[in-house]
């Protein structure tokens, strides 16, 4: 293809779930308003109404659904009320972001490798169930490792095991505690997020078996 005459593909069209703070949530909006990620937020997802990820979206204007046990006991109801929201919305790309739930298996199903999970270790290391937020950072210090990292990963049926999309280092300092780790981390995870969700964008991401393959961008270099 000639330089500058590369076709852009449509936007993806992504649903994000989070459950907490949203700061990673926040800065794939931010990459979308810079110009950065090729994508649009049709919507956010939450199990927690207290999410500081739902006060961002409404002040965004970004549909919000709040679906959690509480309101859908029934696990079918539950999972089938999030694949119709997901639906509604022709969502074609799932970002998790600081989601704390499993996903179903159908979702898992109907949406293979286009959905993203993001972890503040350097899987497999660290990660599984009980594994998030800042007890990641507890057992990385507790360990005595001298570096930690972030994981953008495809999501599976197990936690924290899909195929490894992109990793960044970040040294453990002496006097780090988990929180300095942690902000130090999610720094990071900002710029990592927008980087590996662009790649799906531009469609130069290839899965094979546990293996994922970046197509070079020819155009940049
Ligand atoms: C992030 O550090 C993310 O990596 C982590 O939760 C935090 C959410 O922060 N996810 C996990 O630990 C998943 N196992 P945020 O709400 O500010 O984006």
């Amino acid at each position: 293809m000639v330089r500058g005459q590369q076709q852009k593909n449509p936007p993806l069209r992504l649903a994000v779930f989070a459950s907490g703070t949203g700061s990673n949530f926040r800065a794939i909006v931010d990459s979308i308003e810079d110009g950065k990620l090729n994508a649009v937020v049709v919507g956010l997802i939450s199990n927690n109404p207290d999410a500081g990820a739902i006060v961002f979206a409404e002040s965004k204007q970004i549909p919000c659904e709040i679906v959690n046990k509480k309101r859908y006991p029934d696990e079918s109801e539950h999972d089938a009320k999030i694949l119709n929201i997901l639906e509604q919305w022709k969502t074609n790309f799932i970002i998790l972001a600081g989601y704390m739930k499993m996903i179903n298996p159908l979702i898992v199903e109907k949406y293979k490798n286009r959905i993203l999970n993001i972890h503040p270790a350097l899987l497999p290391s660290f990660g599984g169930k009980g594994m998030y937020g800042l007890h990641v950072h507890e057992a990385v210090i507790e360990y005595g490792v001298k570096f930690s990292g972030v994981t953008v990963h495809i999501v599976n049926n197990e936690y924290d095991a899909g195929p490894v999309v992109l990793q960044r280092v970040v040294p453990v300092l002496d006097d780090d505690t988990p929180q300095s780790l942690q902000q130090r981390i999610l720094k990071e995870e900002h710029i990592i997020y927008t980087e590996a969700i662009q790649l799906f964008a531009e469609n130069r991401i290839t899965v094979s078996g546990r293996r994922v393959f970046v197509q070079r961008d020819h155009a940049k270099n």
